[in-house]
Order: structure tokens, then sequence, then C-alpha cells
């Protein structure tokens, strides 16, 4: 199938590694021209090598911060010096800070503000005239299955991320007519760097192996296994295509079965 992806500029924000590094590997892979960013400089310019070894893609990578709206903008006016425009944003970042209602301050709910709703909503309008003025554009949000099942301690990322998808819908509804697509992509436990250190904080409360904290988690998954970064990266690019292009406000999980609900 060809996601008639060539010669278009993506955009993936948080992509040193996890899911941002595969969602930007498998636009490469399309054909897509990458600005990709993150706090690491080192980090992002490895990615870049790497993308671009294994795709061909021209990558350009950036060092910056999206919790920082000047660093945002910056972000923003070197992608469009170096391919003219941004045709497709995939907006990610770290995740929120973990915590139950009682451990969560005031300065660490407006820290996951900043991190988690605000760095969407700046990366989107930074991009959104251009896109408007070309009358074709894709944004797609990188959320969590916690947008439609709640995960324990992460009341942050339950009372926040929903936010945004409330944002998407209602954005995708205002652009409509002019082209552009917003969706967002819910991903449940998938193997990333990030998981990987969460396993190894799981094992050592509970005093098991990462391996056992692994297994009760998988336990948990009609699939019996966690996804791989390329499961829901094949769906971004999908969702960012020409294809993709009657689809648009949805929120879909990619999580091997592991939502309960029925919608
Ligand atoms: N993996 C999962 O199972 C899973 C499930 C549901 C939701 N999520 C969410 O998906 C997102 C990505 O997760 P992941 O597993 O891919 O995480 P990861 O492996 O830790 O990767 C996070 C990436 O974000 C960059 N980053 C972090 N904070 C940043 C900031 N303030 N500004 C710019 N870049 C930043 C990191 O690079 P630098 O350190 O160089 O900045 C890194 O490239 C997170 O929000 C996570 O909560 C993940």
């Amino acid at each position: 199938m060809d996601f008639g992806l060539k010669g278009k500029t993506a955009m993936v924000a948080a992509a040193s590694q996890g899911l941002g590094f595969a969602a930007a590997q498998e636009l490469g892979r399309e054909g897509a021209n990458l600005v990709i960013c993150s706090r690491s400089k080192s980090n992002i310019e490895a990615a870049a090598r790497r993308i671009h070894e294994s795709t061909g893609a021209e990558v350009l990578p950036l060092v910056a911060d999206v919790r920082e709206t000047g660093q945002i903008d910056e972000l923003i006016k070197k992608a469009q010096q170096q391919f003219n425009q941004v045709d497709i944003l995939v907006t990610n970042a770290g995740g929120p800070p973990a915590g139950f209602f009682d451990d969560i301050s005031d300065e660490r709910w407006l820290a996951g503000v900043e991190l988690t709703l605000l760095s969407t909503i700046r990366l989107i309008r930074c991009v959104l005239p251009q896109m408007k003025k070309n009358n074709w554009g894709r944004v797609v949000n990188i959320l969590s299955i916690s947008v439609k099942q709640p995960i324990s301690g992460l009341l942050v990322s339950n009372t926040l991320r929903p936010g945004l998808v409330g944002l998407a819908k209602s954005l995708a509804d205002e652009v409509a007519t002019t082209g552009i697509t917003v969706n967002n992509v819910c991903p449940g436990w998938t193997k990333t760097e990030r998981v990987q250190e969460l396993l190894l904080a799981r094992a050592d409360k509970q005093g098991v192996t990462p391996e056992r904290a692994g297994a009760e988690i998988v336990a948990g998954i009609p699939m019996q296994r966690m996804g791989e970064p390329k499961e829901l990266a094949a769906l971004i690019a999908f969702l960012c295509s020409d294809r993709a292009s009657y689809v648009t406000g949805t929120t879909i999980p990619v999580d091997g079965g592991a939502y309960q609900g029925l919608m």
C-alpha cells in the first residue's frame, strides 16, 4: 500500500528512543523527510543516524524540551528553514509524574500540565497555520490507554490525557474542511526503554525479578505479550497517510486487547 508520504515532512517530538523513535523510523521508511527532537543532543543525533541508516530518510535532529514554549518556536523555525514546511506532526513527550492523589502537590500537577497538555497544544499551534494554507495536514497525538481506562497510581496521566482527547476531537471538527486530520493513538504496555525502567522499579518494590514483574503484567493482556514499538508506529504511519483521509477525531488503542470496555 502506498501511503503517499514521499516528499512530505514529518515532525516527531520526543523521538530519541521508544515510541517517538519508532514512529519517526516508520514515517522515514514511508519516504517522509523527518524532524525529530529530544532534550539530549547526543541521543537525538544518534537516533537520527540510526533512522537515516535504516531508511535512507533525510533526518534533521534538533534539541528541544517540549515543556519550553521558546524551544518549540525555535524547533518549528528550524524545521521550516530546512524543509519549508511541516506536513505531519506527531506529538509525544516523556510520561507525566506518577503518584496517587495524596502524593501530588500543585507543583507536580502544574509540571504535568506543561509536559503533557501544553506541549501538545503549543506544538499543534505552531504547525497548524501552514497546514491550513496547504489544505493538507496530519496531527497524531501519542497518548495512553489510560484515556480509556485509568491506570492505578498514574493520577496525573489519568486526569490530563483525557483532556487531549477533548482537544483532538474539538480541533478535528474545527479543521475538518481544510484537509487536516487530528487523531490520537493509545499505546498499552509497549516494550520501550521506559517500560524496562518501570519493570526494574516494580521488581525492586515487589522483591521479585524484572521477568516476574513483566509476566504479571502480560497475564492481564489478552494477547499475552507486550506490544512492540513498531506496532504502534504502523498505525501512526497509516493515520498520517493519504489513505487515512476520512479518519479524524478518533482515539485508537494499540494494546493487544487489554482495554476491556466496549467503546
Ligand atoms: N511504552 C509504553 O508502554 C507506554 C504506554 C502508554 C503510554 N506511554 C507514553 O508514551 C510516551 C512515550 O513513552 P516511551 O515508552 O516511548 O518513553 P521513553 O522510552 O522514555 O522515551 C521518551 C522519549 O521522550 C524524550 N523526552 C522526554 N521528555 C522530553 C521533553 N520534555 N522534551 C523533549 N523530549 C523528551 C526522551 O528523550 P530525551 O531523554 O533525550 O529528552 C525519549 O526520546 C510517554 O508519554 C509515555 O507515558 C508509553
